[in-house]
């Protein structure tokens, strides 16, 4: 797609999302960055090189009504969008399935799976032809992830999804790609492991092909990548540093 093109990122006040909103404004594109954090949305907002060029938005994706309304003021601004990085997602601290209370799998299913589901349905009707839809699935969505499974679900639900969509939309030439990150640097991660993050990375650099955790920025290259791969669609993409060769996380 090339550079000058709207952008729609959620979760873009933290982590990957963050990352994207900085890559896609960087090569001149004007970013909606969306979340629900909005003092973090702020701080990531006023940081990029042309704030007023952008759109900061907070919002609860599990909520349809707000993600219907988010679409409508960037349209407002923008006219229409050109690509959606539906990025936005939680992952509670791993523990044994018998142990995942139902009102946490709700949590889970809500914000990674209705939250997404609100995003694009709210986003595809203004998304021109031609345009890209980029879903941040996960490695959990592709391997086991014990003690992850609500989490694992959740990203299986959205590689599903996504895979659809592509067929759905490719008479429109809108390309709907996913990517799975392995493990990620992100404050995501660093929540989740608490005090032992900076063991659990470490271990889990000795075990990585390529020796080490992704950072933020390695999963936005990805995301960049597929919303300009023109030929490209229903694809997950791993980016975990070869974790999958060795068909383990
Ligand atoms: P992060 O925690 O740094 O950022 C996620 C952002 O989503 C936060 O700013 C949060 O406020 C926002 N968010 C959460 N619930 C929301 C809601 N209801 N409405 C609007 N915004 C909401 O996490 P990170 O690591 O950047 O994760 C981004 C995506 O990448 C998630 O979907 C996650 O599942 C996925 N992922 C992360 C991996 C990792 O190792 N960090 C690995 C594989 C996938």
């Amino acid at each position: 797609m090339g550079s000058g093109q709207v952008v729609l990122v959620t979760g873009a006040a933290s982590g990957i999302g963050a990352a994207t909103a900085r890559a896609f404004a960087a090569r001149g594109d004007r970013v909606v960055l969306a979340d629900l954090n909005a003092e973090g949305l702020e701080d990531i907002a006023t940081s990029l090189a042309d704030p007023a060029e952008h759109l900061a938005l907070p919002v609860d994706l599990t909520d349809s009504t707000a993600t219907d309304a988010l679409v409508a003021r960037a349209v407002d601004r923008f006219g229409a969008l050109d690509a959606v990085h539906a990025n936005a997602g939680i992952c509670p601290p791993e523990r044994p399935f018998t142990e995942t209370s139902p009102a946490l799998a709700e949590r889970i299913l809500d914000v990674n799976v209705k939250g997404t589901f609100n995003t694009l349905r709210s986003a595809i009707p203004s998304v021109r032809d031609g345009g890209a839809v980029v879903i941040t699935a996960s490695d959990s969505g592709l391997l086991a992830h014990p003690g992850a499974a609500v989490y694992a679900a959740s990203k299986i639900a959205l590689i599903g999804l996504g895979r659809c969509l592509a067929a759905e939309l490719a008479s429109r030439r809108v390309r709907v790609n996913m990517v799975c990150p392995g493990g990620v640097d992100t404050p995501l991660t660093r929540g989740a492991y608490g005090e032992t993050a900076d063991e659990v990375i470490h271990d889990y650099t000795l075990t990585n092909p390529l020796g080490r955790i992704a950072t933020a920025e390695d999963i936005a290259h990805a995301v960049l990548f597929l919303t300009d791969a023109l030929h490209v669609t229903g694809v997950s993409l791993r980016v975990d540093g070869g974790d999958g060769l060795m068909g383990a996380l």
